[in-house]
């Protein structure tokens, strides 16, 4: 079975980042643990193009190259993999049909907001993980924004990550 799993870390006031460009480097050190899991358990990530251009510039060359990933983008540089990237347009190409194509069956969404808000609109996620960091921005890029839909879901775990109240939520997509 294919699984969408969508991870995330936000802040108090419901933030991802403070702009497009911003690297979450904000994260505790025991989101930063999960998230490493979740992404070493996953066949491929699906990032944005903003995404992936501020993991290109802040991560280590030995962690970046080392994942494999989908790109979002409305303008796809090539339809097949360069060393370690895919580039796609979900608006032009089933993401779904995509990922069975190369066999991949467990994905990892990892934002930003562009990303996490086109697949949950085309129902791809099939759960969510969202640490909740005790931090406020005031201001900055929504979990999900610029469109109208709805989505439900059951919480499956709740779980206290560290002494400052870092919290993982573990979310099950109902159908
Ligand atoms: N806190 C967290 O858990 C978390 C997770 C991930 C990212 N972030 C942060 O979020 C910020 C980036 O978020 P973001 O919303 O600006 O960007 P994003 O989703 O990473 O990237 C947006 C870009 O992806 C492409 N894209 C996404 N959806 C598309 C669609 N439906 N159709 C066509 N193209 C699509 C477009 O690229 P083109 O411009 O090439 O068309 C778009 O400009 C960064 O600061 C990053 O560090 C935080």
């Amino acid at each position: 079975m294919i699984n969408f799993s969508a991870v995330a870390v936000v802040t108090i006031d419901g933030k991802i980042a403070k702009n497009k460009n911003h690297h979450t480097n904000w994260s505790s050190r025991a989101d930063k643990i999960f998230l490493k899991t979740q992404i070493e358990k996953s066949d491929v990530i699906v990032v944005g193009h903003n995404t992936y251009n501020v993991a290109k510039k802040n991560l280590p060359n030995h962690i970046f190259l080392k994942r494999k990933y989908i790109v979002l983008t409305s303008r796809p540089k090539k339809n097949v993999f360069g060393h370690n990237v895919l580039w796609c347009d979900p608006e032009k190409v089933d993401l779904l049909a995509l990922v069975k194509k190369y066999n991949y069956k467990k994905i990892c969404v990892l934002g930003g907001t562009k990303t996490y808000t086109t697949l949950m609109k085309q129902n791809l996620i099939n759960e969510l993980f969202l640490t909740i960091e005790p931090i406020i921005f005031g201001s900055g890029l929504n979990l999900f924004d610029g469109e109208n839909f709805s989505a439900k879901f059951r919480l499956r775990s709740i779980k206290k990550l560290n002494s400052l109240g870092t919290i993982l939520l573990h979310y099950l997509k109902l159908n």
